[in-house]
């Protein structure tokens, strides 16, 4: 089974537009667990523009599933994580003017800084993944620093999906793209490292992912959270999990 973490970063988004207390990221957890999420996914920025620190805490006392706490790797997210213990982290790049995360990690930026942050944060518990790009050279030094797991960035592959549709693409670059995931996801599964995927997946692609070998986990945000605002979350959840686990 392909485990579904929804990433509710756009509750806390239409939240934050008006400085206020609804809707409540919380209650979008509880509807999703409800719709058969197997966990939730929340990304604390820097600039905290969607979810506060407020979140964090109530959302790792109250879910029932696994919290998936996404952050840059910064000193002050990091002990925030050490004291809140999610269940798992996942390391992210962060870029103050980017609308959502642009790429992966660059690994070779401060190996060091990374491989004592997994350290810090395996030493607790946590299960720590590294947001990569789909490169067999990322998934090995991923390997190298510590990781439990990768998570593939999809959205190369789903943006060249979408520029097919427009007429604005070619099917070569969604070929090109997806040879890359398969090659990341072999690679993984020979070292043995656990496989996640996300970013840019949606109901009419996500089907397109689903061969990856030995992929765990799907983490999936906004397009869940758009259908949402039409049908409500737990609706949305289920039509998600329906389609990357059909027979579950
Ligand atoms: N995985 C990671 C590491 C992300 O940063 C994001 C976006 O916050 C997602 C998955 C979800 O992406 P999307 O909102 O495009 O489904």
């Amino acid at each position: 089974m392909i485990h579904l973490g929804v990433n509710i970063d756009h509750v806390a988004t239409v939240r934050q537009a008006r400085l206020t207390d609804e809707p409540d990221p919380v209650e979008a957890a509880f509807l999703a667990m409800a719709g058969g999420a197997h966990g939730i996914t929340i990304h604390l920025r820097g600039d905290r523009r969607h979810i506060q620190e407020r979140d964090v805490r109530l959302l790792r006392e109250t879910v029932r599933g696994s919290v998936n706490l996404e952050m840059a790797l910064a000193e002050d997210i990091i002990d925030l994580a050490l004291a809140i213990r999610p269940h798992a982290v996942c390391l992210v790049p962060e870029n103050r003017a980017e609308l959502t995360t642009e790429g992966g990690l660059d690994l070779s930026r401060d190996p060091a800084g990374l491989a004592a942050a997994i350290a810090r944060l395996r030493a607790v518990g946590i299960l720590v993944s590294l947001f990569i790009n789909p490169n067999p050279e990322d998934v090995r030094q991923a390997v190298t620093l510590g990781a439990d797991a990768v998570e593939l960035h999809t959205g190369t592959w789903a943006n060249a999906l979408a520029d097919v549709h427009a007429m604005t693409g070619t099917q070569a670059a969604v070929d090109t793209a997806m040879d890359r995931l398969q090659e990341a996801a072999d690679t993984a599964a020979v070292a043995g490292i656990r496989l996640h995927a996300g970013h840019g997946l949606r109901y009419d692609n996500v089907g397109g992912v689903l061969h990856l070998p030995l992929l765990r986990e799907l983490n999936i945000g906004h397009s869940i959270i758009a259908r949402a605002m039409m049908v409500g979350m737990q609706q949305a959840v289920r039509d998600m999990v329906d389609l990357i686990n059909p027979c579950h």
